[in-house]
């Protein structure tokens, strides 16, 4: 995420009124927004650009988002880097993503520092290269004590299998530390994901139009307001948030009542 220095994090305070910069009510604002970031590809193609030239551009989105919803006092940003089912993609491609994340965790650590960002990482660790797990875990460790937004990266993240591994952990503690299976409810499972503490999504924003969930997070969203674009990643900005979050605003949540 080698964003030029005018898409870098700079120094922000949470709003804490009435925001004057977008005028949205930080009342109306979701706690947590999870997004499915796509489209760098098709960015790079209708430019003639190589794909890898897309993630570059959608890197420096993931900086503008980020600093924005810090800026507005959200708890928690979910993003969609690197799918389970990514792998498929051809080598080079997912070399050099993974290339671009090692990078990105490295530059930005001491900036999410400064944010007070709480970096957290969620998909299985096994198949990550070793680079992009330590920069990932020194993330985590550096930015431990932030008091700000939680930056969550999902990466080698998919959610039917983060829903087996949570399976397979509670069938641990029913074999080996006596839980009883009546005890299995919708707290205890929440509590089983890689996305234990935070809040479910409350908004989900997928880019570039597709209609569909491609196995994020489906637990979780269970009851997420869901706002599509057709922008491309690289080309989605802080107007495109503020839509996002003006159509959350708007929505009658229900939750299956009257
Ligand atoms: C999203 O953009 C980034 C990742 C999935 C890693 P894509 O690479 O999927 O872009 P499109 O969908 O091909 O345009
Ligand atoms: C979803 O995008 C995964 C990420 C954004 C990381 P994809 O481009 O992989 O999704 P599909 O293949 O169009 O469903
Ligand atoms: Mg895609």
């Amino acid at each position: 995420m080698n964003g030029s220095d005018d898409t870098r994090m700079t120094a922000t305070t949470p709003v804490t009124g009435s925001d004057p910069e977008s005028g949205l009510e930080p009342a109306t604002l979701p706690r947590h927004v999870a997004i499915i970031m796509d489209g760098n590809g098709r960015w790079a193609n209708a430019r003639g650009l190589p794909r890898i030239a897309g993630h570059r551009a959608g890197a420096e989105t993931v900086d503008r988002i980020t600093t924005e919803c810090a800026r507005l006092g959200l708890d928690a940003l979910t993003l969609y880097s690197f799918s389970s089912e990514n792998w498929k993609r051809p080598a080079d491609e997912v070399d050099a993503l993974m290339t671009l994340c090692h990078a990105h965790l490295v530059e930005q650590r001491e900036r999410m520092i400064e944010h007070g960002i709480r970096f957290r990482r969620i998909g299985r660790r096994e198949g990550l290269p070793a680079s992009v797990l330590d920069a990932a875990d020194a993330c985590e460790e550096a930015t431990a004590a932030g008091s700000g937004l939680t930056l969550c990266l999902a990466l080698n993240y998919g959610a039917r299998a983060e829903i087996v591994d949570a399976a397979r952990r509670l069938a641990v503690e029913v074999r080996d530390h006596g839980l009883d299976p009546a005890e299995i409810d919708e707290d205890r499972i929440s509590a089983s994901l890689d996305t234990h503490g935070l809040p479910d999504p409350d908004l989900l924003i997928r880019t570039a139009g597709e209609m569909r969930l491609s196995n994020f997070l489906l637990w979780q969203i269970s009851y997420a307001e869901l706002v599509v674009t057709d922008v491309a990643w690289p080309d989605f900005g802080i107007d495109g948030l503020h839509g996002a979050f003006r159509q959350f605003a708007g929505r009658a949540r229900r939750f299956g009542g009257v």
